[in-house]
């Protein structure tokens, strides 16, 4: 078998699992920061991904089980109720997952989220965000429940064989996987074999909310992407300039390009960069047209961080002004490095 686990800088991990004698790979809780990754792990070993599983609908960061579906055509596999809209397996507990000579043993364990699910293998569990080496999930982040959970260990989990080795979906520290039996006897979370006592202490964590909690679940959920797909999207559009080059540009006296800031008409009015003519990027599409009526011109889009002319960027190039380009950074930072500004005249009147 071959076996890999993908971490993110963050602590969440992947796993990308293989039979070497057919080829076929699954990968389960995939990242949308290490999609590249999969990719080039698999293809090197002559593997194809023909699985993607979450287990469970995480909260705390950007799934790539959608994502790799749609671009390899592998089935999307997640608990029955999962609600996103993509999953093509609606797997239920006691259910098996073939990959090439492989067997996933699926087992339901709600608790973290209702649909919380892991994957049992010959010689080791991939326990999702249920058990973590020396913790377990949170249960209070939506369909989390400390009742559940406290079943889902202690009446499921904890009762298959002890020797399997255990494998988190998080990993914050980067310890090295033990046993079931050994997390029984050192995790302090699993010391709490009591209902009562465990859900109390569920129930009394009080952590801090993740960062980007509302956008994960939503695009986990939906399959709608996160605002870094879509400016990476618009990015993977356009070419982009540096300040240097445009500074080197307008002290020359022949920019080539037409400075366009798409940012509010107040930020615009305090100091913009020397020439740049102004359309707010929510009048974008509709002012566009009369503003540069040849859609041959070279537009250099600007903003505060660069963040939202890349998008500008990106929608000008899919409505044909395909000379549409970025500045690399924002104002701020040509600011910040010393670069000029010019003022808006006062309004006439
Ligand atoms: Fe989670």
């Amino acid at each position: 078998m071959y076996f890999e686990a993908v971490r993110s800088e963050r602590g969440c991990v992947s796993y990308l699992i293989g039979c070497e004698k057919t080829c076929a790979a699954v990968v389960v809780d995939p990242l949308d920061d290490q999609i590249d990754r999969y990719l080039a792990l698999t293809a090197s070993r002559g593997m194809r991904i023909r699985y993607v599983l979450d287990t469970h609908t995480h909260a705390d960061h950007f799934s790539a089980v959608r994502d790799l579906r749609d671009r390899l055509g592998a089935p999307s596999i997640m608990h029955r109720s999962s609600p996103a809209p993509f999953v093509d397996i609606h797997a239920e507990d006691g259910e098996t997952i073939i990959v090439g000579e492989l067997r996933l043993n699926l087992l339901h364990t709600p608790g973290h989220t209702r649909d919380s699910m892991c994957v049992i293998l010959p010689d080791r569990v991939l326990t999702g965000d249920t058990l973590l080496l020396g913790g377990c999930g949170r249960t209070d982040l939506p369909t989390g429940d400390p009742e559940a959970l406290y079943e889902s260990l202690f009446q499921r989990l904890l009762r298959l064989d002890g020797s399997l080795l255990v494998y988190p979906a998080h990993n914050y520290k980067n310890l090295e996987p033990t046993t079931l039996d050994e997390q029984k006897k050192t995790n302090p979370r699993l010391r709490k074999t009591e209902r009562s006592e465990f859900v109390e202490m569920m129930r009394n964590l009080s952590m801090a909310m993740p960062d980007h909690l509302t956008e994960a679940l939503r695009t986990n959920q939906t399959g709608g992407m996160t605002v870094s797909q879509i400016i990476q999207e618009a990015a993977e559009r356009i070419s982009f300039m540096t300040m240097t080059e445009l500074r080197r540009r307008i002290d020359s006296g022949e920019p080539g390009v037409h400075i366009l800031d798409v940012r509010e008409v107040d930020a615009y009015a305090v100091g913009h960069i020397p020439g740049a003519v102004h359309l707010p990027r929510g009048q974008l599409e509709l002012r566009i047209d009369s503003m540069f009526p040849d859609p041959t011109v070279r537009i250099l889009a600007y903003c505060e961080f660069g963040k939202i002319s890349t998008i500008a960027a990106g929608t000008l190039h899919t409505m044909g002004f395909l000379g549409a380009i970025a500045l690399d950074g924002g104002i701020r930072a040509w600011k910040e490095a010393g670069h000029p500004l010019e003022a808006a005249p006062p309004a006439a009147g």
